[in-house]
């Protein structure tokens, strides 16, 4: 997608494969930096302190963490450590282990000399199959965006279609496109008039930060919100549909996505308005049909919700990052990075294969009866 003009990926190989470079999102939307990871510890601190987030990048970054494991040691007890210490950065989005499994099992079968360069092409084509996956449920999501548009009544016809999206689902979180804003991105190029109500996203606003820095530098209208407008804007009909993404998806329908999320879903089913979850096949997890009982969800750092970043406007530090304290200091903060949303709250899910039910049933109707937590989808099986 565009920065300044320039057409960017998240996640690139540097130095003829010796290095991974990646935008260090925890400087976004005021500094735009990129780093280098050279090293197994780097790629896992870089996951683990969201320099790189967003379940489909994360996926990336750690097969890629895997490639640097392997160029350094590519023996069976090193493949294993690596992939044990990449896999515990973060517990909640399924796309790390799907994408660790999937270089993996395709290195281990290789004699160690050959390990490190398959790693590479395999790593490789899992980013290159996101970037096909999320421009496909761009394109479902785009016809579905147009029916809501075209179904609206005569008199809101001259209004923007109004979509509202919570944490960062865009082309940040993958390697391009996005999930639930590839829809957005789509429609927007294709002359839909379209608006999104940006949800700031506490505790590290994702929405503020880095949804609105996306939409933004693609020309697409629209506005930040407090976490807490969502349920008003919908009773007063502002909002025409909610898509947003999510980490982990049960075989059965139920969505862990970013803290908040399910406050969305509710308000939505209140008032009526379509609550849509945009994904791949790399976020369902085959093996769970309970997403409240059996996902893990990450609890991070209270730090992250007594404490804001943000540019300072006046004063000695002016136009520099600064870290400001909330509550009072000794109040303690607790913080759940994700929750649930049950699938009979979701009115349906857009994948790179289309348009399904929340449900066992939709999604085997998309995938077949056979599909299972490691199966990739590339790019080539996908059926338009
Ligand atoms: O904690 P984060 O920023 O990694 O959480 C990201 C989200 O919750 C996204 O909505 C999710 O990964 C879907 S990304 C396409």
């Amino acid at each position: 997608m565009n920065i300044d003009g320039r057409a960017w990926r998240t996640i690139w190989l540097e130095e003829g494969g010796r290095s991974v470079g990646v935008i260090d999102q925890t400087l976004l939307p005021h500094r735009f930096s990129t780093r280098s990871l050279t090293t197994l510890d780097q790629a896992a601190e870089a996951i683990a302190t969201m320099v790189v987030r967003g379940a489909p990048l994360i996926g990336v970054t750690g097969a890629y963490g895997l490639m640097l494991a392997l160029q350094v040691d590519p023996g069976d007890a090193s493949l294993a450590a690596a992939f044990e210490q990449l896999n515990a950065t973060r517990p909640t989005a399924i796309n790390l282990r799907w994408a660790l499994e999937r270089v993996r099992d395709r290195v281990l079968p290789l004699p160690p000399s050959e390990r490190a360069t398959a790693a590479a092409a395999a790593a490789a084509a899992i980013a290159e199959d996101d970037v096909a996956m999320c421009s496909a449920i761009g394109d479902h999501g785009l016809a579905l965006l147009q029916r809501l548009a075209a179904e609206r009544p005569p008199e809101r016809q001259h209004e923007p279609l109004n979509v509202l999206t919570h944490c960062n689902a865009g082309w940040l979180a993958t390697v391009d496109w996005g999930t639930a804003l590839a829809p957005i991105y789509k429609a927007h190029r294709a002359g839909l008039a379209i608006h999104v109500w940006v949800d700031e996203t506490r505790p590290r606003n994702q929405g503020a930060s880095l949804t609105a820095f996306e939409l933004g530098r693609e020309g697409v209208p629209h506005t930040v919100i407090v976490d807490n407008a969502g349920g008003h804007l919908m009773q007063h009909g502002r909002v025409d549909a909610v898509i947003v993404g999510t980490d982990r998806t049960t075989r059965t329908g139920d969505v862990c996505n970013k803290i908040g999320t399910y406050l969305k879903a509710l308000a939505a089913h209140d008032n009526g308005v379509p609550f849509y979850v945009a994904l791949p096949a790399s976020t369902i997890d085959w093996t769970l049909a309970d997403g409240l009982a059996e996902i893990p969800i990450e609890a991070r750092s209270p730090g992250e919700v007594t404490q804001i970043q943000g540019l300072a406007l006046a004063g000695a530090a002016a136009a520099e990052l600064v870290t400001v304290q909330l509550p009072p200091r000794g109040s303690a903060g607790f913080n759940p990075a994700f929750d649930v949303t049950p699938a009979r709250l979701v009115t349906a899910l857009i994948t790179e294969r289309g348009v399904a039910p929340a449900s066992e049933a939709g999604l085997r109707g998309l995938y077949g009866l056979e599909a299972t937590c490691s199966e990739p989808s590339p790019a080539a099986k996908v059926d338009q």
